[in-house]
């Protein structure tokens, strides 16, 4: 055994573990130095077994050890006769076993197979010994040298092992030792192949194919997979059967047979060597050993959540468990508990509402944290608060809404088969159809979306369309109709109000929405109108107003008059109803339009006119576009009147006055007059002529004399002229008496001519521009 020199660890409590997953399965090198039985204790009681070993740990393994450690394998786990420490977990777990595997074994009695088994009860599918062991079990002393020189051996029935029920290990017949010592050999049919599945699953080389043909020198280059079974020790217990043909016993060397003796091992445990091999050791030996442990998969459930609250389920851990410590950890806010409990649920509470919480729970297993069961989730996070419509257009509607109390890592709203996600607190909802009626229902949520709060809900109408292509049209003097095209969406009504330029209501009307013209009566005449379309949705909710305006048609009016002059002419007439009205004047000649004029007020003066022609003027009342009908009538402007006359020959008795004809004016009479308002004398004629000579007439008096132009039927303004017959002058004297009571008064020259001038200017009121007359004295 001294050439196995081995390093022991220095530091005795270094309880370091290294961990090696090997499909989920964890290896523990323990430094402390036990006996293979209180190994086997520790790392029951704090992982799960001893280590068993495979083709794929091995060599992980073997490389990370510097000295001989037990591993989970002893040549009899019922060998009673050990150090006494097993505890009676340990016993137990291995009666236990034992037994399930001996109840179908018909002869309970017979010896145990060695070397069948791992600490935790894995079939032995994998051996890498060290050349030479395990040891065999020495032959005992041949009783003298007159041996049987042949043994002829039939072997007993095969004994059921735990290993299975149909495979057969087949081991070759004839094994040598490095050592030199025969093995005991084991008749086998060397045709028969045995084949044995190892108990992993996790690498390509899952059969193995062990055949008897093979010799069995063991070769350390193979550490892993040794296809040399050993299945050849002392299995072998039918020495007894061999008794009855004894053989001369060979001659042996003394030496190595007691060598033998001496390092064969009655209760054996196995050990790696540091470069991987195995040899068996005393049980008792105190060396650091490898547990194993399988990768504990738990799972917490977290069931019961609330806004604030949750209640938390976990799994229980194998082995002994002192406790569990279960962290959780708020991720928005980092706050992070940590609760130790013994018991397999926890209920959390005064957790923040619409938060993600990560838990862990590892169990706690002599003072070691095992793999932590995990679960995150998220608490139900709060319902949004006043959910409001801002405002409402008639294809979409604006939301608003307050964050709810905790966390919100967006909202989902809803209407109608539409879902949005929103992730601020206001929303426009677009392309909605006017003038209906919407359901919105808005609630919180979380990023893995699986929670939801309770619903916020609100509705609102969007507002309706408006009419298009608004028209008036059939105007009268007190209606006319309005029709539109229909609005697009929902509405039930529609408004049609009229109303004049001062915003006095004319019209008012609500129509069904079916319907898509209206008269609007009631109007008054030649009036400016201005209607408008609303259309509603349950009277209270509008939509834009369209508006359109339009005129009354106007009345004829009346009352035309026309006043012409030789060159003008003027109309005056008399308005009809309406406020809105304008006249349109048409002035005619001979039925050729030779003028038009719009007026506002109710006269015009046509001037530059032709002379004594016969004008027609009609006039029409507009409003807007509209005219009444027309009101007409006509007039002959006067002839123009001839030059001023002159007197060309006075007497004085008569008096001959010429003039000229006026132009323009194609043969015309004259009217002429002549007058003297002193004597009360007229007189007048007419002539085509274009002098006239008044006769008889009394001499030295002013005559005025007039003289017009006559033209189809129309006198002209007259034109005229005074002149004094010649005078005949009588003399007609007056004698005035003087009397006065003051003396010498009348002799008073002065007296005198005041006398005389009143007299002079009696007269010249009398007679002056009448009368050719002078005073003298
Ligand atoms: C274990 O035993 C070896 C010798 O048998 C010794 O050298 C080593 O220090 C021991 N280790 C501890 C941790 O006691
Ligand atoms: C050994 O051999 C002798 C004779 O050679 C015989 O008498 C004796 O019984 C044998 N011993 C045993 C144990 O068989
Ligand atoms: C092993 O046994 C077979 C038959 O049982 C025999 O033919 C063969 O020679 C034996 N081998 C040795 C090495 O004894
Ligand atoms: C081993 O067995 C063979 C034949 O079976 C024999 O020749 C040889 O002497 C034996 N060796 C020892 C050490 O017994
Ligand atoms: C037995 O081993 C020896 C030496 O390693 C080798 O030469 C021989 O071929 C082997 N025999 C069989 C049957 O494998
Ligand atoms: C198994 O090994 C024990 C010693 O550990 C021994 O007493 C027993 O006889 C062996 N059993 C068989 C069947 O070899
Ligand atoms: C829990 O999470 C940790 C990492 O945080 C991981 O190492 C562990 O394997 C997880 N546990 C389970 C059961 O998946
Ligand atoms: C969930 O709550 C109900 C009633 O409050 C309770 O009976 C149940 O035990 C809870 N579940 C868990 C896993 O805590
Ligand atoms: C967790 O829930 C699953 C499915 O409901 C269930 O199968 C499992 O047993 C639960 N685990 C715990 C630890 O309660
Ligand atoms: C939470 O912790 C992370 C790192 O662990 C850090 O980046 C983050 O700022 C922390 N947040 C708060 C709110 O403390
Ligand atoms: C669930 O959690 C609530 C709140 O923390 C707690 O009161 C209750 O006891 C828990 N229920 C269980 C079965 O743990
Ligand atoms: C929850 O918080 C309140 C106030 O912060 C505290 O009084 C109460 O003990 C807390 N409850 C738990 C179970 O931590």
């Amino acid at each position: 055994m001294g050439k196995f020199q081995v390093k022991f660890c220095i530091l005795l409590c270094w309880a370091l573990t290294s961990m090696y997953s090997d499909a989920q399965r964890e290896y523990f090198i323990q430094r402390k130095n036990l006996t293979w039985v209180d190994a086997r204790n520790y790392c029951q009681a704090c992982f799960k077994e001893l280590v068993t070993l495979t083709p794929d740990n091995s060599q992980t393994l073997a490389r990370i050890i510097n000295s001989d450690h037990w591993i989970g394998l002893r040549k009899n786990f019922n060998f009673k006769n050990n150090s006494g420490d097993l505890t009676s977990t340990v016993a137990s777990y291995t009666e236990t076993y034992f037994t399930t595997h001996y109840i179908n074994d018909s002869d309970s009695s017979s010896p145990i197979m060695n070397w069948t088994q791992w600490a935790n009860g894995d079939r032995l599918a994998f051996q890498n010994w060290y050349p030479g062991w395990p040891l065999p079990k020495p032959s005992p002393k041949p009783p003298n040298k007159t041996v049987c020189c042949s043994c002829s051996c039939t072997c007993p029935a095969r004994p059921t092992t735990p290993m299975t029920t149909n495979a057969e290990f087949t081991t070759p017949n004839t094994t040598t030792t490095q050592s030199g010592h025969n093995v005991t050999s084991w008749s086998h049919d060397p045709t028969e192949t045995t084949e044995f599945t190892p108990d992993f699953t996790s690498t390509d080389e899952s059969t193995t194919h062990v055949t008897g043909t093979k010799n069995m020198t063991t070769q350390r280059t193979t550490p892993y997979f040794s296809t040399s079974a050993p299945w050849t020790t002392a299995e072998m217990p039918l020495a007894a059967q061999c008794e009855k043909s004894p053989v001369p016993e060979p001659q042996e060397p003394e030496d190595e047979d007691d060598s033998n003796d001496k390092n064969y091992i009655e209760d054996s445990c196995v050990a790696m060597l540091s470069f991987g091999p195995w040899i068996e050791k005393s049980c008792l030996e105190l060396l650091p050993f490898i547990c194993y442990e399988d990768r504990f998969m738990g799972q917490v459930n977290v069931t019961n959540i609330t806004f604030e609250s949750a209640n938390l389920t976990w799994m229980v851990a194998p082995g002994d468990i002192s406790h569990y410590r279960v962290e959780v950890k708020g991720q928005k806010d980092n706050k992070t508990w940590v609760f130790d409990y013994t018991g397999l649920t926890h209920g959390l509470s005064n957790l923040t509402a619409g938060t993600s919480y990560s838990v862990q729970v590892f169990p706690v297993k002599c003072k070691r944290d095992l793999n932590p069961e995990n679960a995150t989730f998220y608490t139900i996070p709060k319902a949004v608060t006043n959910l409001t419509v801002s405002s409402v257009e008639k294809n979409s509607v604006f939301l608003s809404w307050e964050k709810p109390e905790g966390n919100v890592d967006f909202y989902r709203l809803t209407y109608e088969t539409n879902t949005v996600k929103v992730t601020t607190e206001t929303e426009t909802v677009k392309d909605l159809i006017p003038g209906t009626p919407y359901n919105f229902t808005v609630v919180s949520g979380v990023n893995d979306a699986s929670k939801w709060s309770y619903e916020a809900h609100v509705s609102a109408c969007t507002k309706p369309d408006k009419v298009y292509n608004l028209t008036v049209s059939n105007n009268t003097d007190h209606s006319m109709v309005v029709r539109w095209d229909r609005p697009v969406g929902n509405f039930t009504d529609i408004r049609v109000v009229a109303k004049n330029s001062s915003g006095t209501s004319l019209f008012n009307a609500t129509v069904n929405h079916t319907q898509q013209h209206e008269t609007v009566t009631g109007l008054p005449p030649a009036t400016h109108i201005f209607i408008s379309v609303t259309v509603r949705v349950n009277e209270g909710l509008v939509g834009e107003t369209v508006n359109i305006d339009s005129f009354t048609t106007p009345g004829p009016i009346s009352n035309l008059i026309l006043n012409t002059t030789n060159d003008s002419l003027t109309a005056t007439w008399l308005p009809p109803n309406g406020s809105a009205l304008n006249f349109t004047v048409e002035l005619s000649l001979d039925q050729t339009l030779v003028n038009t004029k719009n007026v506002s007020d109710t006269n015009i003066t046509f001037i530059n006119l032709k002379n004594a022609a016969n004008y027609s003027v009609a006039v029409y009342a507009v409003s807007g576009q509209f005219k009444s009908t027309a009101e007409s009538t006509y007039k002959f402007t006067l002839p123009n009147p001839p030059s001023p006359p002159k007197a060309t020959s006075i007497s004085n008795d008569s008096i001959t006055f010429a003039w000229n004809a006026p132009g323009n004016t194609s043969t015309p009479t004259y009217g002429v007059k002549l007058n003297s308002s002193f004597w009360g004398q007229s007189w007048s004629n007419t002539t085509s002529d274009t002098k006239f000579t008044f006769s008889g007439l009394t001499s030295g008096t002013n005559y005025s004399f007039s003289v017009y132009t006559i033209a189809d039927g129309q006198k002209s303004a007259s034109v005229g002229c005074a002149n004094f017959t010649v005078p005949e002058l009588q003399e007609i004297s007056l004698s005035m008496l003087c009397s006065s009571s003051e003396p010498l008064l009348c002799d008073n020259n002065t007296t005198r001519t005041a006398v005389l001038n009143q007299l002079n200017s009696t007269f010249r009121n009398l007679l002056d521009g009448h009368i050719d007359w002078r005073f003298e004295q």
